[in-house]
């Protein structure tokens, strides 16, 4: 059939010649049985999509060397596409092997017919049966398996610094499904939901009687309503957020200030009305008493997850937040010498910013004052400065404004060196998982450090962290336009994804975060998580203006179930599935998944196979793409049985 245009007329007049009439007819018929093939595969008959799924799996086994960055830009969906295989050596979780794209390819559209090249990998290829059970007890609808691990919990010996809020991760982890709350709805759509979300599909009442006075959050019907209050803004996080602005002009909202830390957040509100200014706000509190506050951020569609400043260091790189912000947040940020307090400065970025609006600032009886004055002491040893303490008199509280020094000079005039400077030689790589929190001041560069340019022109500047090699940049630069044309040419147009319903979303292996600012136009937030077993790019992405996590995903994420719309990750699954087994990040990803929500996964036929049947046995509906992209769409099917305790 390959027979070109130019040729073709001679030879057919050939083979009219030769009388090779017999050969016609059967060439007629073939023809006939192929344009019969791919009407049939356009309407996704099982059988038909099958046979196709089985021819293409030979060719593809026949072709060797195949780069997944050099996406094929053949427009057919035929048999002879013939540029993939399954060579799992391809590995994106380096940057480097990230970008090695073919600069020419990479700017041709990939035009994708969905409709040929969708197709339902079928039950007859990959079987994969599993008798899925439902996790057990009254609370199992919530089930965080690394914050929720009692058994481990009841083993430690105190619990004076919050171990017990701490990750307890459980071996091995739970293979067991998530029920549905009674009455589960498909959540409001963005920015409905930022002021209302449905009572059934997260329960808590007790928030609403605990929080009564301030405004959180209400129930009203059918509904959880917000009306923007907070501990320290009953009268509405606007006037808040206006104030600091006023009271510190420097701050400028969604220019210099882009990626927020909140402590102890609430519902979220704050960072839910910072988004309107453009800055991105990190909301985090740990799983306690106020019941379910980061499930409540997460189901508004506001960025948030669950941490604690306990024992160990938050899972974020050195210098990084613009600011930190915590209103009443119930930290004690000067005890144990303050530890705490130098765990902020870890993260803080070198003259970035520090809000506390707290009742030592602005209470003056015996035990604030002298909370006060300790703070005094502590924030002048780590050379932070007071830019600004107030009184914000709409909401009746106070609130001081500490500035990170930008350089080393404060900590080398100071008299005494404490707290002291870190160890330098210790090495700092992979330095924010599972360990213990320093008591020591990261050392500064001499010379005043270098704030990152202005939101939006951030995102595509070349970042402050990248490494100072020669080609650095022109990776960083590929790695750009490679993902901003697989976003807008098959990401959001070539694949069976309704990106209107998606809110919240997270890039298991985002690299230097290419995924992210692809899709800065949608009216989406994007988890940018850094596995710890790969290069460390998290800085990176930070000063791009975005936020992320470190994160194993051999262990659970501290998410509640239910709180992701779409789960993204390129080439992560071939070297994960040398640590641990594929199954279980399976199961951790049906658990984050909100039915309804989907995950989209570009990797290597044979690492797609696997995934795709384990995610059919969920009842998932899987569709492929290319042969290197997999669209899971997660509905509300749970098994009957459930698991014993
Ligand atoms: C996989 O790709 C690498 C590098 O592209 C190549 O060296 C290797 O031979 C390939 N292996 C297979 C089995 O195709
Ligand atoms: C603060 O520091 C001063 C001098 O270093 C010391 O005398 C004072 O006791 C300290 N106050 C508190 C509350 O730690
Ligand atoms: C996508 O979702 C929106 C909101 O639920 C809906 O109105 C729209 O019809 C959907 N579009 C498609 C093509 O299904
Ligand atoms: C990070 O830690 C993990 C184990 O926690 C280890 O396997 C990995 O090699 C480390 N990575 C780096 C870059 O040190
Ligand atoms: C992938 O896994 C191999 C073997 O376990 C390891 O040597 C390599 O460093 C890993 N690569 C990344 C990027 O994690
Ligand atoms: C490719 O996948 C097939 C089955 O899916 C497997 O048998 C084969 O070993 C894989 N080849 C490579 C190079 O990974």
């Amino acid at each position: 059939m390959a027979i070109s245009s130019s040729s073709s007329s001679s030879s057919m007049q050939d083979m009219f010649k030769q009388r090779k009439y017999p050969f016609i007819f059967s060439l007629f018929l073939l023809l006939i049985f192929v344009t019969f093939l791919l009407i049939s595969n356009s309407q996704k008959s099982p059988i038909f999509a099958a046979i196709d799924f089985a021819q293409r799996t030979a060719l593809i086994k026949s072709v060797p060397g195949f780069n997944p960055n050099s996406i094929s830009t053949s427009t057919s969906t035929n048999l002879h596409q013939s540029d993939k295989n399954n060579n799992t050596s391809i590995n994106r979780e380096s940057p480097l092997n990230n970008v090695r794209i073919d600069p020419q390819s990479s700017n041709i559209p990939l035009k994708i017919n969905p409709e040929k090249s969708d197709m339902i990998i079928s039950d007859e290829l990959e079987t994969f049966s599993y008798h899925w059970k439902l996790c057990p007890g009254p609370l199992a609808v919530d089930y965080i398996p690394c914050l929720d691990n009692w058994k481990a919990i009841k083993k430690i010996k105190s619990r004076r610094h919050m171990e017990h809020r701490e990750r307890h991760c459980p071996v091995p982890s739970p293979r067991c499904l998530i029920p549905l709350p009674k009455g589960y709805k498909l959540p409001l759509p963005w920015p409905k939901s930022r002021d209302m979300i449905w009572y059934d599909n997260v329960p808590h009442p007790k928030l609403v009687e605990y929080k009564k006075d301030q405004n959180w959050v209400k129930k009203s019907g059918e509904y959880f309503v917000f009306p923007g209050g907070g501990t320290q803004f009953r009268d509405g996080v606007n006037h808040y957020i206006e104030f600091i602005e006023e009271t510190f002009p420097t701050i400028q909202w969604g220019k210099s200030i882009r990626v927020l830390l909140d402590v102890g957040c609430g519902v979220a509100s704050f960072g839910g009305y910072l988004l309107d200014k453009n800055v991105i706000t990190m909301s985090f509190a740990p799983k306690d008493e106020h019941e379910a506050q980061i499930q409540f951020a997460l189901e508004r569609g506001i960025p948030a997850t669950l941490s604690v400043i306990a024992t160990k260091k938050l899972a974020f790189p050195d210098n990084v937040y613009d600011m930190i912000h915590c209103a009443r947040c119930r930290v004690h940020w000067h005890a144990d010498g303050g530890k705490p307090l130098m765990e902020l400065n870890r993260i803080l970025r070198p003259g970035g910013y520090f809000i506390w609006s707290a009742t030592p600032v602005y209470k003056k009886d015996e035990g604030h004052k002298n909370v006060w004055k300790v703070m005094v002491n502590l924030t002048e040893a780590m050379c932070w400065k007071m830019v600004a303490r107030t009184f914000f008199k709409r909401g009746r509280v106070g609130l001081v404004i500490y500035q990170k020094s930008d350089s080393s000079s404060c900590y080398e005039n100071r008299k005494e060196n404490i707290p002291p400077m870190c160890d330098q030689k210790k090495n700092r790589l992979n330095s924010s998982w599972y360990t213990p929190l320093d008591s020591c001041l990261l050392p500064l560069a001499t010379s005043s450090y270098k704030w990152p340019a202005p939101w939006p022109q951030r995102l595509n500047t070349k970042p402050l962290s990248l490494m100072l090699e020669t080609d650095a940049e022109e990776t960083f630069n590929e790695d750009t336009r490679h993902w901003a044309s697989l976003v807008s040419d098959v990401y959001l147009g070539g694949l069976a994804i309704n990106w209107s319903t998606v809110r919240n979303v997270m890039d298991m292996n985002a690299g230097y975060g290419g995924f992210a600012t692809a899709l800065i136009d949608q009216s989406l937030w994007v988890m940018n998580v850094v596995p710890i077993s790969g290069p460390d790019t998290l800085p990176i992405i930070f000063d791009r203006g975005l936020v992320g996590t470190y994160h194993d995903w051999c262990e659970s994420f501290n998410t509640y179930p239910r709180t992701y719309d779409l789960l993204h990750s390129s080439f992560l699954f071939g070297n994960l599935s040398q640590r641990c087994d594929l199954v279980d990040v399976a199961v951790e990803m049906d658990r984050m998944v909100r039915p309804g929500g989907y995950i989209l996964v570009q990797d290597t036929l044979q690492m797609i196979k696997q995934l795709g049947s384990i995610l059919r046995s969920l009842h998932w509906s899987v569709t492929l793409h290319q042969h290197q992209f997999l669209v899971g769409k997660k509905d509300f099917w749970r098994p009957k049985d459930i698991a014993r305790e």
